[in-house]
């Protein structure tokens, strides 16, 4: 049976620890009763020893268990922190063996989770390393600071990430909880749960909490700042309207700017408006043109063009790699903790192939690529970066008029095995001939999830094959010279 542990913290909001707690039952009690069914999942709070907890405000809960008991579970959820001046917990201390736990439990393929300033002990574990996250507003500069490598993002309310998913406001907790019962237990049980609970989908998913007392405590310039970029919306905004709506002269405002964030009034617009945009392709359905028009920019042309300078990907490709972090289809990758299949393990079985291996996603636009493993990025010379979110066509360059080409798209169409040899071409240009197999995969119910391409580079093989093909002709036309 699925188990989700509540992790209990010293230092935590007791709200949301009990919050947690009463959300998770409450949905399970309402999915038995409208299904008729078992329990969709076990439920356990646990601690460090098992000791009791006391929470920001000295109230003290008991737990269930301790954490050193539980060798294995499919999720941790944990709660918000108490967090002091600027927004730093002020526990963070004495956090280590519950973030070294969490993190053993993530890596054996648990989904593990935060609500608000609870991604700290996320981030105490080193699992915010590289990943988007979000928190409570009051915090996103502390955590910036204390975890470098972490990538947080201001106005989204959710994020997963690789199953790590962090919560932006302080009672963000049944948004936590919900998703959870979303990735582990489907739609249906997340669509009761959220009726049980009486969640309003709508409301959570469009705002952010901003308590902008809080934030004008931070730093009052750059976050007034900010907040006229951002609520300038479709406007055009230049250096000059930005002081002029700061109530200061272009000069002070670009000695402040530089100050506090090291930026030019221009570079600082634009920051603000790809961060906002960075959200827009996490959060919304929007297309890119549309959500360009939302975050400020004029044209579409020059938004891609700043949105890859400071993204490092273009817009469409960063909307797949972030559905690929998030995305419920991710589970084929992510499949639940358990001893046939861990996902960290698996990923390494893959990058040690010798064979490319390739995911296409079918259910997007010219079904790109959402997964490549490292052979694949040796054989062609190109980056995740270059070939995430892009049709693996890209490989032919020029050389189109191949009849492995046409087989190929037909397989695809049909979602039919196929078995070609192409033409391919590196990033350095160099021709490399690929043997592509293109298998359709599909769910329990037939459903098809993802299109797999395994990639072998028969460069040697083909050319040995040319040259013994010359020899032959060769020799046949010495035979028929013979006098
Ligand atoms: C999972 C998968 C992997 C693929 N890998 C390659 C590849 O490595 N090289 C290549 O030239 N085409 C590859 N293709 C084929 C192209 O994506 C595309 O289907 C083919 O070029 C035919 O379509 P087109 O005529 O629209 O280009 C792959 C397709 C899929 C579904």
């Amino acid at each position: 049976m699925v188990k989700i542990v509540i992790a209990g913290i010293t230092g935590c909001l007791g709200s949301a620890f009990i919050g947690l707690a009463d959300t998770l039952a409450l949905a399970r009690e309402a999915i038995v009763h409208a299904t008729g069914e078992a329990p969709p999942f076990d439920l356990l709070t646990a601690s460090s020893n098992g000791a009791r907890i006391t929470d920001g405000f000295g109230r003290s809960y008991a737990v269930d268990a301790s954490i050193e008991e539980i060798a294995c579970c499919d999720a941790v959820l944990a709660p918000g922190l108490q967090v002091g001046e600027g927004g730093l917990p002020t526990s963070l201390t004495n956090l280590s063996s519950i973030a070294s736990w969490i993190r053993r439990q993530h890596s054996r393929g648990a989904l593990v989770g935060a609500a608000g300033a609870g991604a700290f002990i996320l981030g105490e574990g080193g699992l915010l390393d590289g990943r988007r996250c979000t928190t409570n507003w009051r915090s996103v500069e502390e955590l910036k600071r204390r975890y470098p490598r972490a990538d947080p993002a201001r106005g989204a309310p959710l994020i997963e990430d690789r199953r790590v998913v962090t919560t932006a406001a302080p009672l963000s907790w049944v948004d936590l909880a919900l998703h959870c019962i979303q990735s582990l237990c489907g739609e249906t049980a997340a669509r009761i749960a959220a009726d049980a609970t009486a969640f309003d989908g709508g409301s959570g998913q469009d705002a952010a909490y901003v308590p902008t007392g809080y934030l004008a405590g931070a730093n009052p310039f750059l976050i007034e700042a900010e907040r006229i970029v951002r609520q300038a919306g479709e406007r055009a905004l230049s250096a000059t309207d930005l002081a002029h709506a700061l109530s200061t002269s272009e000069r002070t405002l670009h000695r402040r700017l530089k100050e506090a964030s090291g930026e030019s009034p221009k570079s600082f617009i634009d920051r603000v408006r790809v961060e906002t945009a960075r959200t827009l392709l996490e959060t919304s359905e929007k297309s890119v043109k549309e959500l360009a028009g939302d975050a400020g920019f004029t044209d579409e042309a020059s938004f891609r063009r700043i949105f890859r300078r400071y993204a490092g990907v273009a817009p469409g490709a960063y909307r797949v790699l972030a559905r690929a972090r998030s995305h419920p289809k991710g589970h084929v990758f992510a499949i639940r903790k358990s001893a046939e299949l861990i996902p960290e393990i698996l990923t390494r079985i893959l990058d040690s192939c010798v064979n490319g291996v390739t995911l296409a996603d079918p259910d997007q636009e010219d079904a790109p690529i959402v997964y490549a493993n490292r052979e694949f990025e040796r054989i062609t010379g190109y980056s995740q970066e270059d070939i995430i979110g892009h049709n693996c066509r890209f490989l032919q360059g020029n050389d189109r008029d191949q009849e492995g080409r046409a087989r190929a798209r037909e397989a695809v169409s049909k979602r039919e095995h196929v078995e070609v040899t192409l033409r391919n071409y590196r990033k350095d240009g160099a021709l490399f001939y690929n043997k592509l197999n293109i298998t359709p995969l599909y769910d329990t119910q037939g459903q098809l999830l993802y299109l797999l391409g395994v990639q072998y580079d028969v460069t040697a093989q083909a050319r040995a094959e040319a040259e013994i093909f010359t020899l032959k002709a060769r020799l046949a036309a010495l035979a028929e010279n013979k006098p």
